[in-house]
């Protein structure tokens, strides 16, 4: 695998492949890989000739009181990773390559749908920060296919809808969700969890699987729903963010007449915030009677 740290020097190893008829395949990442990432490579690898992976652990996404400085930084051992999945190349840049005139005069994307509610709505600016710098990304790789991880569900749609907003020439991949054996979705903020608090992590997504259960089950009482899974997380010891039952392509609260639902959780542990979803898909809307 070879490593860039420079733009110019990336483009043109991968102008070379592109003459040469190769397509390419990328996979955007802030490090500390773990298998969830990994599977995002083997992903890009089996839709197209040569992988490109970056890590850059993107300021402009993180509120001031967020976690940029203590997010991990494991080069070392990312690149091994990388390496025993068969990654072609990564581009490692330095801020200033990116930011080369600072972040405050940075040229925004700015995607005004979907950006302000659920995770946006605790962290204001923060999808600001992924359009950018993904649609940086893109400029720089210009991948046929690019993708993302499904935990970060919204992160996904925001994304999707940039790229068709502003007509960009890539295909948008999601990857599934990886799981520990408990449930907990894998995440480079698992290791902020207290040792103690590991065993109940996985809170968030038992109460999201219950939520889908009980819809399941032909229940549309979705406020209750939501009501009854906060009391559950806040019961295991833990702060709700949100929990929220969407429809899966709006990500607006899911309507009587949905059959395409996401449920999706943000909540805090005593130094890691943890997101996660479900999806389920009803065959047919439900028929309720008024009585
Ligand atoms: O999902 C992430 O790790 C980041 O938001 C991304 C897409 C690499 C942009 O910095």
């Amino acid at each position: 695998m070879q490593v860039f740290r420079h733009i110019e020097s990336l483009r043109e190893a991968l102008k070379v492949e592109r003459q040469s008829g190769q397509s390419i395949g990328f996979v955007p990442t802030m490090g500390n890989l773990h298998q969830g990432h990994l599977a995002l490579v083997s992903q890009a690898k089996a839709h197209s000739d040569v992988v490109v992976a970056s890590i850059f652990v993107n300021r402009l996404q993180f509120g001031l009181n967020e976690d940029w400085d203590q997010y991990p930084r494991t080069f070392n051992d990312d690149c091994q990773k990388l390496i025993d999945t068969g990654c072609d190349y990564l581009f490692f840049p330095e801020e200033k390559e990116i930011y080369p005139n600072g972040m405050d005069g940075q040229t925004r994307v700015i995607v005004p749908s979907m950006t302000d509610m659920l995770c946006g709505a605790s962290r204001p600016g923060h999808f600001e920060g992924v359009t950018t710098v993904v649609s940086k990304l893109f400029n720089i790789v210009q991948p046929d296919i690019a993708v993302f991880g499904l935990k970060d569900y919204q992160q996904i749609a925001v994304i999707r809808r940039m790229v068709a907003d502003l007509c960009m020439p890539v295909t948008v991949m999601a990857g599934d969700i990886v799981r520990e054996n408990d449930g907990l979705a894998m995440s480079s903020r698992n290791s902020f969890i207290s040792k103690g608090e590991r065993p109940f992590a996985n809170q968030l997504h038992k109460t999201l699987c219950w939520i889908k259960q009980q819809i399941e089950a032909g229940s549309q009482a979705y406020l209750s729903l939501e009501q009854q899974g906060q009391e559950q997380i806040v019961e295991a010891g833990f702060r709700v963010d949100y929990l929220q039952v969407c429809s899966s392509d709006t990500l607006t609260p899911a309507a009587r007449d949905d059959t395409n639902i996401t449920i999706l959780g943000a909540m805090y542990t005593q130094s890691a915030r943890l997101i996660d979803n479900v999806s389920l898909v009803l065959e047919v809307p439900i028929q309720t009677t008024t009585v």
